[in-house]
């Protein structure tokens, strides 16, 4: 793993804020922004800046992002909808630095994640950030009480520590009865419930959620849409969801339409 030398020094200051940093004013100057474009910089949970991915296979090219700009600010929920393979998911894991874009920049409370190392941008993910995959990702081996403590022993938080918060989570998400189960034996709305505790018990800013009531029949989803959303308030979370369901992406604040390599906004 190369974390570099920056990554090292922060970790040994133990001082990666994931806050703002000053370059965030300079760059809006150099964008020429007004004062109102400048405030809403500010009150921006999520910024990508003519974001770019090329996914390269022997001789093809695939251009998923084409400098695609898009700033969330603090509390919003956003629906990303598209076409299958129009780069949801390749979004997502760019903004939640679990990929890293070809070109352009992310910028998190106004911190630039592309500058991180790999050791801090693990951290970044496991301190800042809740992701719930398309194909939920549970550890098969681990009951859910295990799965949900994951991120937290990732972190150092001890055992008996760890224990009591990922059960408070499952409790939260209606799964207290369930926490000793494995997850072939959950059914596929409590799999993805289990998920969506997991993404939570850190106490994350930003929640990522890739088709989280994909595979879930329509009372289901919509139960599982109603739980996320109530979670995302009662969190005082960002919140942005890749979803083919228009139904529900219709009932977050806005939804975002995924076309070309780049979004825009869908008239409600
Ligand atoms: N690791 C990869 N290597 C090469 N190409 C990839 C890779 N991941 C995704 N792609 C390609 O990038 C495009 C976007 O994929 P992505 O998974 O982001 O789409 P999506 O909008 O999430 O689709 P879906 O709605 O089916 O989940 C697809 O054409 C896919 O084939
Ligand atoms: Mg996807």
């Amino acid at each position: 793993m190369s974390d570099g030398d920056s990554g090292s020094t922060l970790q040994a200051q133990g001082a990666v804020e994931f806050g703002p940093e000053e370059a965030t004013g300079e760059e809006m100057a150099g964008e020429g922004a007004s004062s109102m474009e400048h405030q809403q910089a500010e009150d921006a949970m999520v910024r990508a800046l003519e974001l770019t991915k090329i996914y390269v296979t022997g001789p093809a090219e695939v251009l998923v992002l084409d400098r695609l700009n898009l700033t969330v600010r603090r509390g919003e929920l956003i629906a990303i909808v598209g076409a299958s393979g129009a780069g949801k998911s390749t979004l997502l894991n760019v903004l939640g630095g679990l990929d890293r874009p070809t070109g352009g920049r992310v910028l998190v409370q106004g911190f630039d994640i592309s500058k991180l190392g790999e050791v801090d941008l693990a951290r970044f993910r496991n301190e800042m950030v809740g992701f719930i995959f398309q194909f939920h990702h549970l550890l098969p081996e681990f009951t859910a009480l295990e799965n949900v403590m994951m991120p937290l022993l990732i972190r150092g938080v001890r055992r008996s520590t760890a224990a009591d918060r990922a059960r408070a989570v499952l409790e939260a998400v209606g799964l207290g009865s369930r926490i000793r189960h494995r997850p072939a034996e959950l059914s596929g709305g409590e799999q993805q419930r289990v998920a969506l505790a997991r993404a939570l018990v850190g106490a994350p800013r930003l929640l990522l959620a890739d088709e989280p009531t994909g595979n879930l029949d329509r009372r289901t989803g919509e139960r599982m849409f109603a739980l996320l959303q109530q979670l995302h308030e009662r969190n005082e979370l960002t919140s942005i969801i890749a979803t083919h369901n228009e139904r529900l992406a219709a009932r977050c604040d806005r939804v975002l339409r995924l076309e070309n390599g780049q979004l825009s906004e869908t008239p409600r």
